[in-house]
């Protein structure tokens, strides 16, 4: 009986909001609330954007939205509750002159109607013709790609084509926490300037758009015209199946492929990465097995029908973690003629500093097998591509001019990237690099990342120019460029054939800094960020990691980029890279450096500022 009461008092109350709509919104928007977890929201007045009002601590509401009565897309937000930390954009454009009404669940524990009416997100929800791109959070990187608002990870489904570089990328559009997966897109003409584009694949029935890849269809074979766009990427739900998807556009829109998905699986599969063998007239393509650490190999004529070739992986190399964001491709080692294959796997956890890494495997591949060259103890060694802990899911552009390997990679780690001290946006990109291979003193073959050459474009003032520096014990201090937030590039040659140790220190006005230190005898570079700035958002954030530096002979040559929350160091053309995020409360404003155990030179130390 009792149960039957409070039960009536509640849709009384209900009822009672019913008729209370609209009176916490803002113009244009009337807010109707049904119960203590159920509005509704109809937009009825014009601007671009609803701006929905977040705040990223509680849980996800489940926002329905419909377009004239039918479910347009189904997202999740963190509709604000007690406080606002951001607004994003809800882009009402592509429904001009139609009724827009979103049927709002959250998941607050709330026991009165009352209470809900309360939340912070009804009466902040306004239209606007623009919303807020001005950039202004302190650890916005300067001339790294960031997406313009809202999370991000790995890049994916990357292309060349008509002198434009298209950069797509894991993206949550509602939100700067991992939610929504689609596809986002920034095209650059030089790598360093980046455009944004209309988001370019969201969720549908199948589930979220996972990582994936593009390649030109030069030769017609899906039927979809020459140099049609095609994409294949995970459709993510409660299972992981792929999807086609192409475009006539130049990937600015996608149109899904009616019988996907194309491959099935009934284990975890995910991150499809395929190119045209030209030898075999065929499709190539390799998927991430992830629970089973191993790489497939699957071949298809036509993009649709794929058959299963082969797996690579198995109690193979690091095996820490799931494997990830496959890329396969084919160089040649510096200085020779000789060809080889380079396949990287994505890992997470089992990094060598923690989380998430990136290892790569040196072999040779007849179309539908990957064999890794063994050391002389007949071991397949792991390789690392980057010895920071901010580098992951990182592959290479299709079709890319000249040659070229280009790549790029999530600068995060999946330890603590829903953690980074930032708000609107979450996470940037690294630099693009060039992947080039050479041989080791081990006679191994090793692959080398060196910045793109487009980021000699980045250079403004030369702001110190010293041509030699002998180095002893102590300290010499040069200033880095002030009046842009630090940013810049430093260089210089060092010389450590008659000492221990040399140790480079950037600082800033507060204390915090950054330690790296050149192990002359056991060929090192560490970097130290457990003093950077702010790092107590995760405990797994300070930390030193270490990258065998790949001479025998102590000389290396340093170009270390600095980007107000990351600071990428490439050694010797990119045969050693480490790159970490800092978060200084103050940007570093001097570099120090000296030498243990004898003395050192430093030679053509430069530093430019970046615009
Ligand atoms: C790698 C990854 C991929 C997956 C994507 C989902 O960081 O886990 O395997 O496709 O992120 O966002």
């Amino acid at each position: 009986m009792k149960k039957i009461v409070k039960g009536l008092m509640a849709m009384m109350m209900s009822g009672m909001a019913m008729t209370s709509s609209g009176a916490s919104a803002s113009e244009g928007v009337e807010v109707n609330h049904l119960g203590v977890s159920n509005t509704l929201v109809r937009v009825t007045g014009n601007g671009r954007y609803l701006l929905l009002p977040v705040q990223e601590s509680i849980d996800d509401a489940r926002v329905n939205v419909l377009v004239d009565g039918k479910l347009d897309k189904s997202i999740n937000v963190k509709l604000a509750k007690s406080k606002v930390d951001y607004f994003v954009p809800f882009d009402l454009s592509p429904y001009k002159g139609h009724e827009v009404v979103m049927n709002v669940v959250t998941t607050q524990g709330r026991s009165t109607v009352r209470e809900a009416k309360d939340d912070a997100c009804w009466k902040n929800m306004t239209l606007s013709d623009s919303f807020d791109t001005t950039n202004r959070e302190k650890y916005r990187p300067a001339y790294h790609h960031t997406p313009l608002y809202g999370w991000m990870n790995d890049p994916n489904g990357m292309f060349y084509k008509d002198g434009v570089w298209h950069l797509y990328y894991q993206h949550n559009p509602y939100g700067s926490k991992w939610q929504n997966l689609s596809w986002g897109h920034s095209s650059s003409k030089d790598l360093i300037n980046w455009e944004v584009q209309p988001e370019a694949l969201e969720p549908n029935g199948l589930g979220m758009v996972f990582s994936g890849s593009c390649a030109l269809d030069t030769n017609n074979t899906a039927g979809y015209g020459n140099n049609a766009v095609l994409g294949l990427y995970t459709s993510a739900d409660a299972s992981q199946t792929q999807s086609l998807v192409w475009s006539n556009d130049n990937g600015g829109t996608f149109e899904f492929y009616p019988a996907n998905p194309v491959i099935t699986l009934e284990t975890e599969a995910r991150d499809p990465n395929m190119f045209w063998d030209d030898d075999a007239k065929q499709w190539v393509l390799l998927l991430a097995h992830s629970l089973e650490h191993e790489m497939l190999v699957f071949t298809s004529p036509d993009m649709k029908n794929w058959t299963l070739q082969s797996s690579f992986g198995k109690g193979i190399g690091a095996q820490g973690g799931v494997w990830e964001c496959p890329d396969l491709f084919k160089l040649k080692v510096d200085g020779t003629d000789e060809e080889k294959w380079m396949l990287i796997c994505n890992l997470n956890p089992g990094g060598p500093f923690g989380g998430s890494a990136t290892q790569y495997f040196i072999g040779d591949f007849d179309g539908k097998t990957f064999v890794a060259d063994t050391d002389t103890n007949g071991n397949i060694p792991t390789k690392w591509m980057d010895f920071g802990k901010d580098h992951y899911a990182t592959v290479s552009w299709s079709d890319a001019p000249d040659n070229r390997r280009t790549v790029i990679g999530w600068m995060s780690n999946w330890q603590y990237a829903a953690e980074v001290p930032t708000m609107q946006f979450r996470s940037a990109n690294t630099l693009p690099r060039e992947i080039g291979l050479f041989k080791g003193s081990d006679g191994q073959i090793y692959a080398s990342s060196a910045p793109s050459p487009e980021l000699l474009a980045l250079r403004d003032k030369l702001t110190l120019n010293v041509k030699k520096i002998n180095l002893g014990k102590k300290m010499r201090t040069y200033n880095l460029p002030a009046d842009n937030g630090g940013i810049c590039e430093i260089l210089f040659d060092l010389d450590a054939r008659k000492s221990k140790n040399v140790e480079i220190e950037l600082k800033n006005n507060v204390g915090e800094r950054v330690v790296m230190e050149y192990d002359a005898v056991a060929h090192t570079l560490s970097f130290d960020r457990r003093e950077s700035g702010v790092v107590d958002f995760s405990q797994d954030f300070p930390a030193v990691t270490v990258a065998p530096t790949f001479e025998t002979d102590n000389k290396i040559s340093l170009r270390v980029f600095i980007d107000r929350s990351s600071i990428e160091v490439f050694g010797n053309d990119g045969r050693f890279v480490m790159t970490n995020l800092v978060f200084p409360t103050e940007p570093y404003t001097r570099l120090s450096v000296s030498s243990q155990g004898g003395n050192a030179k430093i030679e053509n130390l430069r530093i430019f500022s970046i615009k």
